[in-house]
């Protein structure tokens, strides 16, 4: 065995067509799901195989600051949901008037329908307060925990599980309901289960809030603002 082989280094071999296409699917076809849920609740293995997945995310200074509490409880999702009916209300104030009642006709959670909700949390001081990665860029710990949430979703998705992502929640109810500890920050609340249809397209853009921007006017050459196509005659 060679030396490098010793310290973990393996051959890296590549992805078929096959293989890539199917990760490529799973990245254009993963929806925020709200309405589509079907009761049947996902297999504890189905959920571990998705937690698994979050669990391999990437993380800053290999921290892995997560936790995932499963909320089946109907009577807890019941006061996420109160708690959920309170913050849209807030919110649709704070909405442009004009597009106030497109707010308002928009769905934008599916805590009750899922059968399955997921909060995903960060321990902001899992190997100390401080660490790897963490002196200059403190919330790098929340981002570690965004990138789980994304590996889940992920995974999700090609279990044939939709996932919904509610962040119209005061984290303070959110904290009392489930009995999170003060010094855990609260990441994703997510609705989770088996769905037969989805959305082509992101619902919210299939709805006329939003559309996806074009790549090409997020893309900078080196600097900020720079083009590729500047400069050139
Ligand atoms: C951090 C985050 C928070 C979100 N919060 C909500 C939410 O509160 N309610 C909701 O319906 N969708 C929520 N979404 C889903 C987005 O609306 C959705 O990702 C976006 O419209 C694109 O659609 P797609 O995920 O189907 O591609 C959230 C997504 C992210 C990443």
């Amino acid at each position: 065995m060679s030396e490098e082989e010793q310290e973990g280094l393996a051959p890296a071999p590549g992805f078929s067509q096959a293989e890539r296409d199917a990760v490529y699917r799973a990245i254009y076809e993963r929806r925020d799901v709200r309405d589509e849920f079907l009761s049947e609740e996902p297999s504890r293995e189905t959920i571990l195989r998705i937690l698994d997945a979050a669990h391999h995310a990437p993380s800053v200074g290999f921290m892995q600051p997560w936790n995932f509490i499963l909320v089946r409880d109907p009577a807890l999702r019941a006061q996420v949901r109160e708690a959920f009916a309170r913050a849209v209300e807030a919110e649709a104030q704070a909405i442009e008037p004009e597009r106030r009642t497109l707010y308002s006709s928009l769905k934008l959670e599916g805590i009750l329908k899922a059968p399955l909700n997921i909060c995903v949390t960060c321990d902001r001081a899992r190997h100390g307060t401080t660490g790897l990665g963490r002196s200059q860029q403190p919330h790098m710990d929340l981002l570690s925990a965004a990138c789980a949430v994304q590996n889940l979703w992920l995974a999700a998705r090609v279990e044939g599980v939709g996932v919904g992502w509610v962040s119209i929640l005061r984290e303070a109810d959110l904290r009392a309901i489930l009995g999170i500890p003060e010094n855990i920050a609260i990441v994703a609340y997510l609705c989770v289960g088996y769905i037969a249809q989805a959305y082509r397209r992101p619902e919210l853009e299939a709805k006329r809030w939003a559309r996806r921007l074009p790549l090409g006017e997020l893309v900078f050459e080196n600097r900020w603002g720079k083009r590729e196509d500047e400069g050139r005659s």
